[in-house]
């Protein structure tokens, strides 16, 4: 077979991009390895930047996200009990969309399916070849048989375990690798958000967090130890930390049923070449940040702007130059997401080896953002996403 390009992944940088390409007369096919149902069903993500929700628009798949999304104008911030609330967009002008990946997730492939696009299920890719040459292929396994794939370029949104970002020699490859010493327990809940905006809150026990799908059901996260276990958190434990963690005076946490829970660790990477003649990663494949900034998301679908315009210049105006300088174009975007997910983390985390005067200081860095219209304006710009005009 033959497309012109070639996507590997259906998560959201993957399905996007086909969207912006088909929605131009671009050919292209989307070859994902796992099932349409496993894919539908994945818990992760939940907060849009202003930036997503404004392409999701451009690109006419917004009905749902309209109906459901959640639009909030700030967060906020707790340390020692005490909360305080971060004004976003009546500091930077900008707000963010609480909906959840999932949600997205079958919003773009049932729009896909229904355009009749090439999207293929339980397809998985094992060879990227010649993607330094004029004639790219790929070669997948799909009921029980190998398939090669002739295309002019070849889209890794793969993930961070897909096959594409090892297709780079190593040699034209830099690559920066950061852990943490500690996970989150996520839990998806059914009882309704006990807080209109989202709660990061320090404590001496660790980092909590309350965040919401809809009014009906609650996500809430715990700081754990990056080797803890799902099955060593009882319903009562998971409640009374988060109680713990997210009290202050006359508040309650409203407990329900715990739908889901799983723990994710923590990590930071950074794969600066992000081009290969051919072959380019976007999304998780080329970088993952920790979740505290609600970045990895919306960073996947930076990237993909960049490239699905690039890649439309290539077809529709014979125009390389965006497609050369695509590396160049997001690596900074990239960088300023790893800068503020690790400034986030660090500022709400309990590292194991904190020591008091460690501690005193890190207080002391929330307090600012209470008190500095200057420091909360720096997170609220950051944490709604830095526009595209001004950057590229
Ligand atoms: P993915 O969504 O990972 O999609 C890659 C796709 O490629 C997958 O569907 C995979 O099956 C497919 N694939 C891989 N190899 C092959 C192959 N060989 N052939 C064909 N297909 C292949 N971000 C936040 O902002 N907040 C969060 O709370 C948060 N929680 C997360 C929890 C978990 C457990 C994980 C893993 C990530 C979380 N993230 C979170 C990050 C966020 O979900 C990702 O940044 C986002 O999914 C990136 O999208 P993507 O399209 O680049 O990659
Ligand atoms: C959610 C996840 C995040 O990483 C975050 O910073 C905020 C919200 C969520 O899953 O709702």
């Amino acid at each position: 077979h033959r497309t012109r390009v070639a996507i590997i992944g259906a998560g959201p940088a993957g399905l996007v991009l086909s969207h912006m390409l088909t929605r131009q007369g671009i050919d292209c096919t989307v070859l994902e390895r796992r099932s349409r149902g496993y894919v539908e069903s994945r818990l992760r993500a939940g907060v849009l930047e202003q930036n997503t929700v404004e392409l999701i628009r451009e690109l006419g798949l917004n009905a749902h996200m309209d109906r459901d999304g959640l639009e909030h104008h700030g967060i906020y911030l707790q340390h020692d009990g005490q909360r305080f609330h971060i004004p976003m967009t009546e500091l930077c002008g900008r707000s963010v969309t609480v909906y959840g990946q999932t949600e997205l997730t079958r919003d773009l492939i049932a729009a896909r399916l229904e355009s009749g696009g090439a999207l293929h299920f339980e397809a998985e890719v094992e060879g990227v070849h010649d993607p330094d040459s004029d004639h790219p292929a790929i070669s997948y396994r799909f009921d029980g048989e190998e398939h090669r794939l002739e295309c002019d370029f070849i889209i890794g949104c793969d993930g961070f375990h897909g096959p594409c970002r090892n297709a780079i020699p190593e040699h034209r490859q830099r690559l920066f690798d950061n852990h943490y010493p500690y996970g989150w327990l996520g839990i998806l809940a059914r009882v309704p958000p006990s807080t209109d905006e989202l709660i990061y809150a320090a404590h001496r026990d660790g980092f909590a967090m309350h965040s919401m799908r809809s009014p009906e059901i609650s996500r809430l996260y715990l700081q754990v130890t990056h080797d803890d276990h799902p099955d060593n958190w009882s319903d009562d434990r998971i409640w009374e930390a988060l109680e713990a963690r997210l009290g202050t005076p006359g508040w309650t946490l409203q407990r329900g049923p715990i739908l889901d829970r799983s723990i994710t660790p923590m990590r930071s990477f950074v794969a600066e070449t992000m081009q290969y003649g051919r072959l380019f990663l976007a999304g998780d494949s080329a970088h993952i940040v920790p979740p505290t900034g609600a970045k990895g998301l919306n960073l996947a679908i930076a990237d993909i702007r960049v490239l699905g315009d690039a890649l439309i210049a290539h077809y529709l105006d014979d125009d390389e130059h965006p497609l050369k300088d695509y590396n160049a174009r997001v690596l900074w975007r990239v960088w300023r997401a790893n800068a503020f997910s690790n400034f986030m983390t660090g500022l709400l985390h309990n590292a194991p080896e904190e020591n008091p005067y460690e501690h005193q200081l890190r207080m002391s860095r929330i307090d600012y953002l209470h008190r500095s219209t200057a420091a909360a304006t720096a997170l609220a710009e950051n944490y709604t996403g830095m526009p595209f005009d001004a950057s590229q």
